[in-house]
């Protein structure tokens, strides 16, 4: 079941809107990352990036057809070995990840979902203890020049509530400019 208000506009509209290696940087993404996992990958703005980054794989899901083509053939273009890109409804089926297998969950523009709780806990379920959990979105400002419609559109405080709730830490707000904010989480130890 494909989350309200996720259909995304042509790849580099979209891609203008933001500098993912930068914003990746500053949500904690390094060499000490294994293993990554990027829910709802859209066409890899982050997925590709975030590759070059971490010293493991990343596993990018999307439910949508085309775009795990794109972000494969992405991969293949820059001679990218640690991608694997996987069509996958994780609305309506688990990811695929194993327990406690993931070093770093993205959730990146994708939480104005009907339930966002249950992603919540499906990024908690695959992320090993002290496992990094990032959330961006667009800012709560209706002049954003795109973004979900503002009363899905979650406010940072409401994302802290929803990843608290269920036993996250927050580690660091960011402010991404020009249009987002960034929320890193970890998990506890030994959960
Ligand atoms: C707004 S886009 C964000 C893409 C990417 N995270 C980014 O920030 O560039 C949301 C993506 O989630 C995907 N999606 C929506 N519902 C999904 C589901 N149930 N399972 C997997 N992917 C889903 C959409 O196809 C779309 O590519």
């Amino acid at each position: 079941m494909k989350i309200r208000e996720s259909g995304m506009p042509a790849e580099n509209l979209w891609e203008h809107f933001f500098d993912p290696r930068k914003i990746l940087v500053v949500m904690g993404f390094d060499h000490s990352i294994a293993n990554a996992v990027d829910f709802g990958c859209g066409y890899g703005t982050f997925t590709i990036p975030a590759s070059k980054l971490i010293k493991g794989t990343i596993y990018a899901i999307d439910i949508e057809e085309k775009m795990i083509k794109r972000v494969t053939e992405r991969a293949s273009n820059e001679n990218l070995k640690n991608i694997k890109a996987m069509l996958c409804d994780f609305i309506l089926e688990s990811s695929g990840m194993e327990d406690q297998s993931m070093d770093y969950a993205m959730l990146f523009n994708i939480l104005h979902a009907e339930k966002p709780e249950g992603l919540l806990k499906e990024a908690y379920r695959v992320l090993m203890p002290e496992g990094k959990l990032g959330i961006i979105h667009w800012n709560y400002n209706p002049e954003t020049p795109r973004g979900p419609p503002m009363d899905i559109r979650p406010r940072p405080e409401q994302c802290i509530k929803w990843a608290s709730d269920l036993g996250f830490k927050l580690e660091s707000r960011h402010n991404l400019n020009p249009y987002h904010y960034g929320l890193v989480f970890s998990k506890p130890g030994g959960k």
